[in-house]
């Protein structure tokens, strides 16, 4: 018995943003942007909220794996930005696909957040409470961007991916290893505050939070920590960087995944990237990918594939599969 992705779907909003537009907004330019990330545009929402990308994702890998919305068993959606405190996004995107007899819960990992709900229904089924679940990435991330701030605004985009995954009898091999670890201690490397403490007794104005980065910690933690996790869970699936097809990791920037092939001395050309044309919209970007990936036919049936998350928290994990 092992877990397979079955198929894939993602969903970006219309409106693209470049670099150049960037330039319109905050004092910035293209060739910064270009050099310092590699991103070239990426898509803003006007009109989608996180539930209706999610949802649109979702019916597109239910169509792509064959599956009804009323068969499968759990839908968790990993998302950092939803439009509602509740109900959750994954319930809002039940009733939006019709997947009445799924359960369905939200999971915040920031940009591990694919990756965690992809291990958390792993569990679930290793545990044989269900058969197979829909996972989701999904953004909106430029409500809570600071679009005054040159040094986050220009990293983001919005979207969503979705896998559907199902526990299969047999001796095809599927999911292979796993780790994942997170250090709360850096948490304010990477933040965004919500509602602070306000009640009859306690009063502080209620004002919105913005994301806010020490970029530069941030590309430590990353360049250090991936690495490591994909060589723990690499150990765990008995392989080794030699033996993998592709290396899937959160498209946040270039420069980033360039250092982490390095660190493993694996070949730059197994390491896709479509972050010049999204940008990084953190829980959405592994599954976007992996969605673009299996529909260009760039994945092939047996091709062992790295996923790898990292991003507030901080949080990472990787997991080692066979497509
Ligand atoms: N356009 C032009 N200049 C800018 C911009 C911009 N958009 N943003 C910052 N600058 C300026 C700064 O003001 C600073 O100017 P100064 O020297 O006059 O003070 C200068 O550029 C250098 O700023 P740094 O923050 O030191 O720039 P750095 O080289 O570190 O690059 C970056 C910033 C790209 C964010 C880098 O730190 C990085 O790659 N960090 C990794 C973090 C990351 O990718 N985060 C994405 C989200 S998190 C996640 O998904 C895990």
């Amino acid at each position: 018995m092992t877990m397979k992705i079955i198929g894939t779907g993602s969903a970006l909003p219309e409106k693209v943003a470049t670099n150049f537009d960037m330039a319109e907004i905050v004092e910035t330019s293209d060739e910064w942007i270009r050099e310092r990330t590699g991103i070239v545009e990426r898509h803003i929402s006007t009109e989608d909220t996180v539930s209706t990308l999610a949802a649109k994702a979702a019916f597109k890998a239910l169509e792509d794996a064959g599956k009804s919305a009323e068969e499968i068993e759990l839908i968790i959606v990993a998302t950092c930005s939803p439009e509602m405190e509740l109900p959750c996004c994954a319930c809002q995107v039940q009733s939006i696909i019709g997947a009445s007899n799924a359960t369905a819960f939200d999971l915040n990992a920031a940009c591990s957040g694919f990756l965690f709900g992809l291990s958390t229904a792993y569990g679930y089924m290793c545990a044989g409470v269900y058969k197979n679940a829909l996972v989701i990435g999904s953004e909106v991330l430029s409500k809570i961007i600071d679009w005054t701030d040159r040094s986050t605004c220009v990293l983001f985009g919005d979207g969503a991916g979705a896998a559907v995954v199902e526990m299969q009898e047999g001796e095809d091999p599927g999911m292979l290893g796993i780790a994942q670890g997170a250090d709360g201690t850096k948490g304010m490397v990477l933040s965004c505050p919500d509602r602070v403490l306000n009640n009859p007794y306690v009063k502080n104005p209620i004002e919105p939070g913005y994301v806010q980065m020490d970029g530069q910690e941030v590309y430590k933690f990353a360049t250090r920590q991936v690495p490591n996790c994909i060589q723990k869970a690499l150990e765990n699936a008995k392989l080794t960087v030699d033996d993998i097809d592709l290396f899937v990791l959160h498209q946040a920037n270039i420069r980033i995944i360039e250092a982490v092939a390095k660190r493993l001395k694996a070949d730059l050309s197994k390491f896709p990237t479509n972050l010049a044309r999204v940008g990084n919209m953190s829980s959405a970007t592994i599954p976007v990918l992996l969605d673009e990936l299996n529909k260009e036919g760039k994945i092939k049936r047996g091709d062992k594939i790295v996923l790898s998350g990292f991003g507030a928290g901080l949080t990472y994990g990787a997991c080692v599969l066979v497509w």
